[in-house]
């Protein structure tokens, strides 16, 4: 279940830690390169358990093809932001993301991300990749003669710190539950989905072929179980 069932999720972030990421600062970053709010949608994809775990600060807790291809279809040819730790967990030969501009975010002035784009800032991140994939849009579409119809959204990809704080300023969240419970050195939590701002639609439970708790083998008596959920502000 990825409804509002719980206080209060670990996620990592604590306010405070980092200055508050409010829309208006998002509003402002946007605007200061021409671009207004609503030309540009803030997406937010993850993968949880029921409980809400997403990882342990290196890896996830579960392996699941169906999510991962999932993934894929749904970000690339997409910006693609996230914090220090998720991108230094991608694994080789998927860091950077392929077919996609990946904007870190690091309060760290020397950090360096062969590959992809530093940022010190979130409403800096989402501002550069939100003009990135605008005028994507424009030049296809003048190259092509005809409108390019995707949605000009920029993907917020983690991990806990960054969702928690990006929150406030998500129009749509992506969320692949999957029916397990994680060991318990996996303490990375997604935050939770408020439900008086998103509306929730759930598709059908479906058992994954070759998916499986990363402790465990591929159970065919018993299939991981896994569900696409989206949530879109009201
Ligand atoms: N299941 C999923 O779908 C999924 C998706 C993504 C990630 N994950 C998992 O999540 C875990 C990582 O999540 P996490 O919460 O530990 O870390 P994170 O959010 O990926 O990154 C945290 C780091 O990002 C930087 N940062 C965050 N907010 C900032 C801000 N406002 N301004 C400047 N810098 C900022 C800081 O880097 P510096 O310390 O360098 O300043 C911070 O230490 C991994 O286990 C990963 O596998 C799971």
């Amino acid at each position: 279940m990825t409804s509002n069932n719980q206080p209060h999720r670990p996620t990592g972030y604590e306010p405070g830690d980092y200055p508050e990421l409010t829309a208006a600062a998002v509003s402002y970053a946007l605007e200061a390169k021409g671009i207004s709010r609503d030309q540009v949608e803030i997406g937010m994809i993850w993968a949880q358990t029921t409980a809400g775990v997403i990882g342990d600060g290196a890896d996830m807790p579960w392996y699941l093809p169906e999510d991962l291809k999932h993934f894929k279809n749904a970000t690339t040819g997409y910006p693609v932001v996230m914090g220090r730790t998720s991108w230094e967990a991608l694994d080789d030969g998927f860091r950077p993301l392929p077919g996609r501009t990946n904007y870190v975010i690091t309060r760290q002035d020397d950090y360096d991300a062969p590959g992809g784009i530093i940022e010190p800032s979130i409403p800096s991140a989402l501002a550069n990749a939100a003009e990135q994939i605008l005028n994507e849009l424009k030049d296809s579409a003048s190259a092509e003669g005809t409108a390019d119809e995707r949605t000009p959204t920029v993907w917020v990809l983690g991990g806990g710190q960054v969702y928690a704080q990006c929150m406030p300023v998500a129009d749509r969240i992506v969320i692949t539950e999957i029916d397990m419970e994680a060991p318990e050195r996996f303490q990375v939590y997604a935050p939770l989905v408020p439900t008086e701002e998103f509306e929730e639609h759930a598709e059908e439970w479906q058992e994954s072929l070759k998916g499986h708790p990363v402790d465990q083998e591929v159970n065919p008596e018993q299939p991981l179980r896994y569900r696409f959920c989206t949530w879109t502000r009201r």
